[in-house]
């Protein structure tokens, strides 16, 4: 049995600007100021840790949004995407947060939100505009779809209303990028309404290109890590489950919630301030806080492994066999006491592991979306034809497949 595999290919840049560009102008009458593109994210370790004060290793990713802007002399938000038919048009003064009268239904807080948290920092520049939305990040895969979103507008708010904060993707203010990921961040939990932690948004706007990035989500310090799999004759496969994902059904809040309780039983503000794990865990009496606890404080250890083994060298022997132990603890420890994969990410990274993946895991929020496996360059088709057989004789939808290359962060193209 032989089951068509799926390729989701990235596009060129040439292809987000045309695509977009043509949107824009089918739909406003004119060219935009500018074309600006922010990356999806896989994350490589440090799962479900950003809310937690740890530790983080994400990578950009080749697929992005693309959005096409031109400011406006009033405070209206004019919006199209190529995903969703329909203009949409948003007064900038009646936007707030998604418990307050000023709540803003759908796509567009992702959009709105951005420029609403900016001019609450401070940033009163901030204006309307017209944006046309198109991206090939698929949707609800736990690749961060609705980050590149934020991103993209906050680099093209950025330059279209001088605010000095970006850079350039390949020259990035890496300073000034930190206020644009809390403003990304707020648009998420405050307007959106996703109570999310801030991996994604550093992941699209802070990457470097050929680099995996040690985050410290506490105090925002981050280390460009060299991630280079393709000299060493290894890919990063990416299988996306294509199972119903997502952030907003409560799941997502409810290990949140437990890991604030588990912190507040142990006496540490966040769970990555305890110093004696098993001590800690001791304090608690409650059996589900002990496992959720123990995959927070464990994955943020095994992330300062991770990044400790990728600071000695190249990704081979040793340092290869290292990450690949980290990556299956990893996955064995979301599965087993944080309880956030489910069966088709389970079999994606079983059958990786069958196949001979250095190490198989999955990546974001779980409950669905997507899984890595670093595999030899020559395997990849075996294991995704592999993974893809499997999903068909369990009776399961086709998985889709991306190959993910450590790519640059968000910035104008055009
Ligand atoms: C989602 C959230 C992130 C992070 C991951 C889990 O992707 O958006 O903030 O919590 O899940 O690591």
């Amino acid at each position: 049995m032989t089951a068509e595999v799926h390729w989701n290919t990235a596009w060129s840049i040439e292809e987000g600007v045309t695509r977009v560009t043509r949107l824009y102008e089918t739909t406003f009458g004119e060219a935009p100021a500018g074309v600006w593109q922010a990356p999806g994210r896989v994350n490589l370790i440090g799962e479900h840790t950003d809310y937690n004060g740890g530790v983080a290793m994400p990578i950009a990713l080749p697929h992005r949004t693309f959005a096409a802007m031109s400011p406006r002399g009033d405070m209206i938000v004019r919006l199209v995407s190529a995903q969703e038919p329909g203009v949409r048009e948003v007064d900038l003064t009646q936007v707030g947060p998604h418990d307050s009268d000023k709540a803003v239904e759908g796509w567009p807080a992702y959009v709105v939100g951005v420029a609403w948290a900016l001019r609450e920092a401070g940033y009163d520049a901030v204006r309307g505009f017209d944006v046309a939305i198109d991206s090939c990040v698929p949707f609800g895969a736990g690749l961060s779809s609705s980050a590149a979103l934020e991103c993209a507008v906050a680099v093209g708010i950025n330059d279209l209303f001088r605010l000095d904060l970006a850079g350039s993707a390949e020259e990035p203010n890496d300073t000034g990028r930190k206020t644009l990921v809390e403003a990304c961040i707020r648009a998420e939990n405050d307007v959106a309404g996703a109570n999310t932690g801030g991996l994604d948004q550093a992941a699209s706007l802070r990457c470097l290109e050929g680099h995996a990035l040690f985050l410290n989500c506490r105090n925002g310090e981050v280390e460009k890590v060299p991630f280079d799999l393709a000299s060493q004759g290894l890919a990063l496969l990416v299988t996306d489950t294509r199972a119903p994902h997502s952030l907003s059904d409560g799941q997502y809040n409810e290990r949140r919630s437990c890991c604030e309780s588990a912190a507040r039983n142990i006496g540490v503000e966040f769970l990555a301030d305890v110093e004696d794990g098993d001590a800690a865990l001791r304090a608690l009496s409650d059996p589900t806080e002990v496992k959720r606890a123990r995959h927070v404080i464990g994955e943020i250890a095994r992330t300062y492994d991770a990044v400790r083994a990728m600071r000695r060298g190249a990704l081979r022997a040793d340092v290869l066999d290292e990450i690949a132990t980290l990556f299956d603890a990893s996955h064995d420890s979301l599965r087993d006491d944080y309880e956030v994969t489910c069966r088709e990410l389970d079999l994606a990274v079983d059958v990786a592991r069958s196949e001979g993946a250095h190490g198989a895991r999955m990546t974001g929020g779980g409950f669905g979306g997507s899984c890595i496996a670093i595999v030899d360059a020559d395997a990849v088709d075996r294991v995704a034809e592999a993974i893809a057989d499997a999903y068909e004789r369990e009776g399961l939808a086709q998985p889709h497949f991306l190959m993910a290359v450590p790519a640059m962060p968000a910035g104008r193209v055009q």
